[in-house]
């Protein structure tokens, strides 16, 4: 008898010692992601990562009992590794994909597939009640992507369904976050061959319309492509509305003042504990590896990076007005 306690005991004590019931971030169960501990990861490999799994398959034809090596295009490869280490780690291919791509050649009505959007799963799940699905739905919505594409770019165009993980809850505003999180729009706004698939316009590249920015690579990889483009929302740690261009931020102060907008927007995940804890707003983007100007209380540093950008405004005037003053002269001349 006591030793069934004792074993009951240990039992409720390990249900007490799962990260929910410590109240450690989820993030950290990461640990038990990985193929070894997937119940599908079998199934998986038999059945689809055979193929998909690799670069280089093998393809067999029944028939002739003929095999021949093949290469698997880039866009259909899904890496073993990156699939096991994302957010739907635990699922089987079979979970998000119809049965029908267990047959080869994948018949016809695989490719009419239509797939599960977030909401589906996650909405009104209090399991993720954190991430506000439900208002990220609802902006997405009101977005550019969705009224311009009538939703053809869904939540999965940016989160990549089997690589996906949430970085802004662990990154702090890095700069490797950052560059990340712009490949997520750089991948079709960088990209005049998929802009071209999803838009018959004449869309090009989108950096070169940003050169009205001092040093662009530079901004490029301090702020994020959102922080410009969308509509602050406090409620969201990550704003989805994404707003036609010509209501994008354009104003240097918004950014470089002691009311810097990066405050509500790249660290607000930061300032939000910060601001509990020590109730100073931009101290907080002095322990990052940012600096931003104009943010910190510091005159001297201020004034001198007012004056950099002073300068860099003045520098452009002058190169106007020369330029009107060539285009003149060329005018005369001819
Ligand atoms: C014998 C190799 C092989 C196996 C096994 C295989 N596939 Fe494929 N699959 C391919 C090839 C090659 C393509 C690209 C050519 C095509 O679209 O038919 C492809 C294309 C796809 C596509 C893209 C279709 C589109 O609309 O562009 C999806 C999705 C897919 N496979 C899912 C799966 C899933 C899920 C499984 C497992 C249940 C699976 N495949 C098993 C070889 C395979
Ligand atoms: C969480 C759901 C989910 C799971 C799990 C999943 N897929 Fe997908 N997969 C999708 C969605 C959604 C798309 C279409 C993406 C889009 O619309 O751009 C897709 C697209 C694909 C494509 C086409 C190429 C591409 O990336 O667009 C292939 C191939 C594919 N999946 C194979 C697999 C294989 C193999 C597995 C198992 C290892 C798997 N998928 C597991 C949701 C999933
Ligand atoms: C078919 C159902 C399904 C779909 C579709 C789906 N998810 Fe998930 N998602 C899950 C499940 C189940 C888990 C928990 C997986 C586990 O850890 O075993 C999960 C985990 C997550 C997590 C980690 C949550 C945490 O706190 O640990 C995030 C973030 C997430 N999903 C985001 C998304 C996003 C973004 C999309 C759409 C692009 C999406 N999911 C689509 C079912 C789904
Ligand atoms: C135009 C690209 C784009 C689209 C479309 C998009 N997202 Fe996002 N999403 C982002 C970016 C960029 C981030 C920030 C990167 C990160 O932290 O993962 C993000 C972050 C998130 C997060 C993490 C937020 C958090 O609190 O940690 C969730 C959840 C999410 N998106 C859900 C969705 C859902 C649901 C949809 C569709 C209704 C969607 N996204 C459509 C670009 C997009
Ligand atoms: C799957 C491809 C794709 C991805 C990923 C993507 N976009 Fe877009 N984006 C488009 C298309 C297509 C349009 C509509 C173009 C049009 O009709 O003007 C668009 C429109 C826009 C516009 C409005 C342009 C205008 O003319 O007013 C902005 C701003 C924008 N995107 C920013 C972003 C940001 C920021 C991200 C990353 C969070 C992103 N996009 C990710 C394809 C994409
Ligand atoms: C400092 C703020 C800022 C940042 C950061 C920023 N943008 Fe912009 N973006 C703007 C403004 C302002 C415009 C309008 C420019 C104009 O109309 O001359 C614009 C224009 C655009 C357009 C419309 C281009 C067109 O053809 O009309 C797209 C798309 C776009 N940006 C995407 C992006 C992407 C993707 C990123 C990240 C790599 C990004 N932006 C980063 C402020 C910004
Ligand atoms: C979305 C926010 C944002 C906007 C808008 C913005 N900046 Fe910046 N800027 C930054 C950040 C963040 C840095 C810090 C870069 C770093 O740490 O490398 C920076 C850096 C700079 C630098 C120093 C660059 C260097 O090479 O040392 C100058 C000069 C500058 N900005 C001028 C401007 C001017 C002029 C404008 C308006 C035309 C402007 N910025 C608009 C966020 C912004």
């Amino acid at each position: 008898m006591a030793i069934r306690k004792l074993l009951l005991l240990l039992f409720i004590l390990s249900l007490l010692a799962t990260p929910e019931a410590t109240g450690q971030e989820p993030d950290t169960v990461k640990s038990v992601r990985g193929a070894s501990n997937s119940l599908y990861a079998e199934d998986n490999e038999n059945n689809c990562l055979v193929c998909h799994g690799r670069l280089v398959y093998s393809l067999t034809d029944t028939t002739t009992g003929t095999t021949r090596k093949q290469l698997m295009s880039e866009h259909n490869l899904v890496v073993p590794d990156m699939f096991y280490n994302s957010v739907h780690w635990s699922f089987s291919c079979l979970d998000c994909h119809s049965e029908g791509f267990k047959t080869f050649p994948h018949p016809l009505e695989t490719r009419f597939e239509s797939s599960w959007g977030c909401i589906d799963c996650h909405g009104y799940d209090p399991n993720y009640a954190r991430y506000k699905f439900e208002e990220i739905d609802a902006e997405y919505q009101r977005s550019i992507h969705y009224t311009a594409t009538e939703g053809l770019i869904s939540c999965w165009k940016c989160h990549d369904p089997h690589y996906y993980n949430p970085l802004a809850r662990q990154a702090r505003g890095g700069r490797e976050y950052i560059i990340r999180s712009n490949e997520m729009c750089l991948r079709c706004h960088g990209n005049s061959d998929v802009m071209g698939l999803i838009n018959d316009e004449n869309v090009s590249i989108v950096l070169p319309k940003h050169e009205w920015l001092p040093d662009v690579d530079r901004h490029m990889e301090a702020v994020r492509c959102i922080d410009c483009h969308t509509r602050m929302n406090d409620s969201v740690l990550v704003a989805h509305e994404v707003m036609p261009a010509d209501s994008a931020v354009r104003g240097c102060a918004e950014c470089h003042s002691q009311n810097s907008i990066l405050m509500g927007t790249l660290y607000k995940y930061v300032s939000q504990e910060t601001r509990v804890e020590k109730g100073f707003l931009n101290g907080v983007i002095l322990r990052n590896e940012s600096y931003v100007i104009g943010a910190n209380r510091s005159k001297f540093i201020s004034f001198t990076g007012m004056f950099l950008i002073g300068m860099t405004i003045a520098i452009a005037m002058v190169h106007t007005l020369f330029r009107i003053i060539i285009k003149r002269k060329q005018v005369v001349h001819e």
